[in-house]
């Protein structure tokens, strides 16, 4: 079973995710880490993440240790995740670790859940559900603006704002897999509705196809 999870930033994809596979015992891959460990290990080298050389290097040999490190999660990271991202070789070297994972669950699983931007379209297209996950721009940039001050970090709501907007822009703009729903997927909008009543229905739906 292969749950394809889909949205833009901060719509609340990624804790639906984790709920989902804990619920029904499968595996959880948070695709945006990938490209979030290309990112970082490129601005760590002192590079831009524009700099299609130095962003090719570091997902042809992606560092997986990264994964557990706190900047991963920073804004700057999702930043230059988002650029590398644009570039079509960074996506083709990190197809093969995310279909790895969705074709043998590790731990021996009976499924797979993976968030990210292009799961339905590109990496999974015959996944058993797909969900596309979204709210407004305004909803997601609180939620985001909640969570940064949670981490006791300081957070400009006008400036998260316009970075959730450049980001939606950068990830369904570019050519290459660009942030979109499946044909076939079921769109829910997390804006009024909240993350218990999203994972009920998406609990509904997971067991209609088991
Ligand atoms: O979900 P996230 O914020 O961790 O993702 C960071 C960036 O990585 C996102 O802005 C675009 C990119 N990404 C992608 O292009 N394709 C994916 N499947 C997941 C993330």
């Amino acid at each position: 079973m292969i749950i394809a999870i889909d949205g833009p930033a901060a719509a609340g994809k990624g804790t639906l995710a984790r709920r989902l596979a804990d619920h029904f015992g499968f595996a959880y891959l948070d695709t945006g880490s990938l490209y979030r460990a290309v990112g970082l290990a490129v601005l760590r080298a002192n590079k831009s993440p524009d700099d299609i050389e130095a962003a090719n290097q570091a997902a042809a040999k992606l560092d997986t240790s990264l994964f557990g490190d706190p900047a991963l999660r920073a804004e700057v990271t999702g930043n230059a995740a988002s650029k590398v991202a644009a570039i079509p070789s960074v996506r083709t070297n990190l197809l093969e670790f995310q279909r790895n994972f969705s074709d043998r669950p590790p731990g021996g699983k009976k499924g797979a859940v993976l968030d990210g931007r292009d799961v339905g379209t590109v990496v999974c297209p015959g996944a058993d559900l797909k969900l596309f996950v979204t709210a407004s721009p305004e909803v997601r940039a609180e939620r985001r603006q909640l969570e940064i001050l949670g981490r006791g970090e300081a957070a400009e709501f006008e400036e998260i704002l316009a970075d959730v907007r450049a980001r939606d822009e950068r990830d369904m703009n570019r050519k290459d897999a660009p942030l979109k729903p499946a044909e076939d997927a079921l769109l829910l909008d997390t804006s009024e509705l909240d993350i218990d009543a999203v994972f009920l229905r998406a609990v509904a739906l997971v067991e209609e196809r088991l």
